[in-house]
């Protein structure tokens, strides 16, 4: 029997992390360089219920009945057996993979929950749609995050730069003209739910406000959507730099953070930001002939990783593998 595989990007977001959480717009988009992957094999000697999984990253090998009820990887599971009506799932071995660093905003939970739903699916022979994957993906979301505004799920399951907010539905970006982001690790970890967290508990001492910087952070983003749509990339680099200013005002970035930004910067980036949850994790800096430069700052202050990506648009792709 052949296996059943699926995979889905990391995300990174461009603008409106957190206000998208209070209803704003945000734009994310894949990185196709960053995977996750979900590898299933029917074990055919076993019983129906018997899965084993196993995660080699963060060392489990287990039965999933062993782990945690509202552990995300079991919960992927029960979430797709619920949403087909199975009791339970015929026995398999279940390994996931994956590129994406953990705790690192960029977007390895969600790819993770979203591969292996569409890998799952596949396994039991059933079609879901790109909707589905994303929804039941969120529900996981809601363990790892709490109050999730749903925009990392969606990214990573339709693999295409995304314009998300909630309640509406989903626009795919058009890039009318490429560009590059350097994404760097500020060399601590992040923390998507202590920081959304956190930003809640702000919100809820001083509505008025928080209310006022998330607001701020939309306009820059539906700003930064007309620049993309008008193929004026160069145009989103004073974007971010107003948008980190209003995550800092957030209370979501470090000294860290802020310092590797204003590198970025000063070594020629035409924009930077912190990308994703905050309080470590990635930032983010728009880059055009000054690539290297920006890059060798950046590692020479700490950064601990560094790499190019391209932002266009992506034509979908086959579902699973
Ligand atoms: C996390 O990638 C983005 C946040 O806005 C949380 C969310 O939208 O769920 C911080």
């Amino acid at each position: 029997m052949p296996a059943f595989t699926a995979t889905a990007p990391g995300k990174i977001i461009l603008f409106g992390e957190h206000a998208v959480v209070y209803g704003e717009p945000a734009i994310a988009v894949p990185v196709q360089a960053l995977q996750a992957r979900a590898v299933i094999n029917a074990v055919l000697s076993g019983k129906s219920g018997e899965i084993q999984i196993e995660a080699p990253d963060i060392s489990l090998a287990a039965d999933l009945k062993d782990l945690d009820i509202d552990h995300p990887l079991r919960v992927a599971v029960t979430e797709v057996a619920g949403e087909n009506k199975l009791d339970l799932v015929p026995a398999c071995r279940i390994r996931i993979t994956s590129t994406i660093p953990l705790s690192s905003g960029l977007g390895s939970s969600a790819a993770i929950s979203s591969a292996l739903i569409r890998a799952l699916s596949a396994f039991l022979g059933v079609q879901m749609t790109d909707e589905e994957v994303s929804q039941a993906a969120f529900e996981v979301e809601t363990i790892h995050h709490g109050t999730p505004s749903g925009i990392d799920n969606n990214v990573v399951t339709f693999r295409r730069p995304v314009y998300y907010q909630k309640g509406n539905p989903m626009e795919f970006l058009s890039i009318q003209t490429p560009f590059h982001i350097l994404i760097a690790g500020s060399g601590f970890p992040g923390n998507t739910r202590k920081a959304v967290s956190t930003v809640r508990e702000s919100w809820l001492t001083e509505p008025e406000r928080y209310q006022k910087i998330f607001s701020e952070i939309g306009n820059i983003t539906r700003r930064a959507r007309e620049l993309i749509s008008a193929g004026d990339p160069r145009e989103l680099g004073p974007l971010m730099d107003q948008n980190h200013s209003l995550l800092q005002d957030l209370g979501v970035s470090t000294t860290r953070l802020d310092h590797l930004v204003q590198t970025a910067r000063n070594a020629g980036a035409l924009g930077a930001k912190l990308s994703g949850g905050g309080l470590g994790g990635h930032l983010i800096a728009l880059v055009d002939d000054e690539v290297e430069a920006v890059r060798e700052n950046l590692l020479e202050e700490g950064a601990d990783s560094v790499f190019l990506t391209a932002v266009e648009s992506s034509p979908p792709l086959s579902q699973a593998e």
